[in-house]
């Protein structure tokens, strides 16, 4: 079996891909274009969604990638020796060329003869089928065929090997995931691929968009199937290696030496050092990623911006626990991780000096206010451990959140340090009515951060959201958002509604529109996970397969949808809101373009 490191099997997949002709495609920025309901870039498919819906992909209908990730369900985890917030994903697509038969022979060829494992450490899982969709037995045959041993093929049901649609209805379809067995002994009679216990590690998806799901919940196999694939870079490598952990890859190792440079421990030493080790590498390579993108997003209180905010700060705590004196320690770390993916990713380079200093600002503001804090909380600790409980306040939570900047997550952790736990309801109480005031600023900090957003876009943004409170009502409650669309001069918004609309029911609609631009309604933002946005009555037409936290937008009584934003901070000054057209735009689904005029 070959020994591979990351560059050289980022190069080795597109290569393969290539050669069975495919092109090769720029992955996408991390922050998602147009429909989004998570924060970030979650899969390589991700900016591949309204391919797989339908439509025409210029480069053709055989893609290859490879996509920067980052999945911020996974914040809290990090620290583990497996976990990681920011991960490379290689994927290829079929967009109705080829299916399952060639996708299943491209994978056990890339995995047998380029990668040169093993047939026999090789096992695979396919869907066991359930009372709407068959047993996926061909993609069993087809991997038989191939020479993997029934003993090495496993059924699983839908939480495993399914994926999709991504709304309420659309694609979807089974999946077929490979998995490396380590040759470590099972951890018991149940072991199989998908346990915990470290024997086998996934390394490949091969998800085969076979299924429409229809609005009454049934299925009905598309002539148009499509495949997406996706194999994780680092734990692939660090698998292929023999390595038990993706911190021990050639991927961290520079980024850990740096470290144990500037605190003088070693990794490997003390479970604490090492875990507040893989803290700091893990959070800023993929700060590095955040403000190195395209968009390049700086520390903010909401959304992305807040997100790495919260990787600063967490990283710059373990910096002062593991002794590192330095309070610019993270622009210099950036360096190696710029070292390590400039050529890969030319963008972050580009950014360089924007990394620097923005690392650098927040690093040095929340130093300072560091050591206070956690005075401040010690302080209290005394007291606390006197009483019964031991639960923080939420407005001690909020003190340490409102004057010395600690992310809730952080005051948790320091928390859990000392075997407490936070009343974050207690903490959202505080925080809501402090609302107004960090709103405000919130946002001034948002725009900065997106600043390609132009304000004719943003207000368009808004727009949307208007515009589809306002078919809903008009319409009904089956008017779900299909796609939008969004250029500085108009926006295209596709839902699903059976028949044209009427000129009344359109003027309606504007008017509501209209009234509410009017009435110059208050936007805000929260962040929170899908499920809390759903229970909350917001609009969300995408699923998160990935428990990431999303942004919610309120437009005063009007609107509360989840979106990636930006938007307008009120709606006075958006304009006249005005339908030009209103068209089919495939079976079952409506377009609607619209301007605002000054
Ligand atoms: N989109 C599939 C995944 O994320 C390949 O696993």
């Amino acid at each position: 079996m070959k020994e591979i490191t990351a560059n050289e099997l980022r190069k080795l997949y597109i290569d393969f891909f290539v050669s069975k002709g495919h092109k090769q495609i720029s992955g996408a920025s991390l922050i998602p274009e147009n429909d989004p309901t998570v924060l970030f870039t979650t899969a390589g498919m991700h900016p591949l969604v309204p391919y797989i819906l339908g439509a025409e992909h210029p480069a053709g209908t055989r893609l290859t990638d490879y996509q920067k990730c980052i999945r911020t369900g996974d914040i809290d985890s990090v620290g583990d020796p497996h976990h990681l917030t920011f991960f490379e994903m290689l994927g290829n697509w079929s967009l109705g060329d080829y299916f399952k038969k060639e996708m299943i022979g491209y994978s056990f060829e890339f995995l047998t003869k380029v990668l040169e494992i093993p047939v026999e450490k090789l096992s695979v899982t396919v869907f066991e089928g359930d009372g709407t969709v068959p047993r996926d037995e061909e993609a069993a045959a087809r991997w038989r065929e191939l020479g993997i041993a029934d003993d090495h093929i496993y059924f699983m049901p839908r939480e495993d090997n399914w994926w999709g649609p991504a709304g309420e209805t659309g694609p979807c379809g089974p999946d077929s995931e490979m998995f490396y067995d380590t040759g470590r002994p099972a951890c018991g009679p149940d072991c199989k691929p998908g346990c915990k216990c470290g024997k086998y590690f996934e390394i490949w998806n091969d998800v085969f968009m076979q299924y429409r799901k229809e609005a009454d919940g049934t299925y009905h196999e598309m002539s148009r199937k499509c495949i997406d694939t996706g194999m994780g870079i680092e734990r692939t490598v660090a698998v292929l290696q023999g390595k038990k952990s993706v911190y021990e890859t050639e991927v961290f190792q520079p980024i850990i030496h740096r470290i144990e440079e500037m605190c003088g421990k070693r990794y490997g030493e003390s479970e604490d050092d090492d875990m507040s080790i893989r803290i700091i590498s893990d959070h800023i390579r993929t700060s590095v990623f955040i403000l190195g993108d395209q968009k390049a997003i700086a520390p903010s209180n909401v959304g992305q911006g807040y997100i790495l905010r919260r990787l600063i700060r967490r990283a710059v705590r373990h910096g002062k626990k593991l002794g590192i004196e330095s309070s610019s320690f993270l622009p210099e770390l950036a360096d190696t991780v710029l070292s390590l993916y400039g050529e890969p990713y030319p963008e972050l380079l580009e950014h360089r000096d924007f990394i620097h200093e923005e690392l650098l600002k927040e690093e040095e503001k929340f130093s300072q206010t560091l050591t206070k804090g956690e005075r401040e909380f010690e302080k209290m600790l005394p007291n606390l451990m006197k009483g019964n409980s031991r639960i923080i306040s939420g407005r001690l939570a909020f003190k340490l959140y409102d004057t010395y900047g600690f992310p809730i997550e952080l005051t948790k952790e320091l928390a859990a340090e000392h075997g407490f736990s936070v009343d974050e309801k207690g903490f959202d109480e505080a925080f809501e009515k402090h609302q107004e005031t960090s709103r405000a600023g919130a946002e001034q900090q948002f725009k900065g951060g997106l600043a390609d957003h132009s304000e004719a876009t943003t207000a368009l943004h808004t727009a949307t959201h208007l515009l589809h409170a306002a078919l809903r009502k008009v319409l009904g409650d089956h008017v779900g958002q299909k796609g939008s669309n969004i250029t500085a001069e108009r926006l295209r918004f596709d839902f699903t509604h059976p028949s044209p609309m009427t000129k009344e029911e359109l003027k309606e609609v504007e008017d509501l529109v209209n009234d509410a631009i009017r009435r110059d309604l208050p936007v805000t933002i929260e962040t929170m996970t899908l499920e809390e946005a759903r229970k909350q009555g917001a609009i969300a037409f995408f699923d998160s397969k990935y428990g990431e936290l999303v942004k919610v937008y309120t437009i005063g009584d009007v609107s509360k949808e989840v979106c990636g934003g930006p938007h307008v901070t009120h709606t006075g000054d958006m304009g006249h809101f005005r339908i030009l057209k209103e068209q089919s735009s495939s079976a079952g689904i409506r377009r609607i373009k619209a301007v605002l005029e000054k």
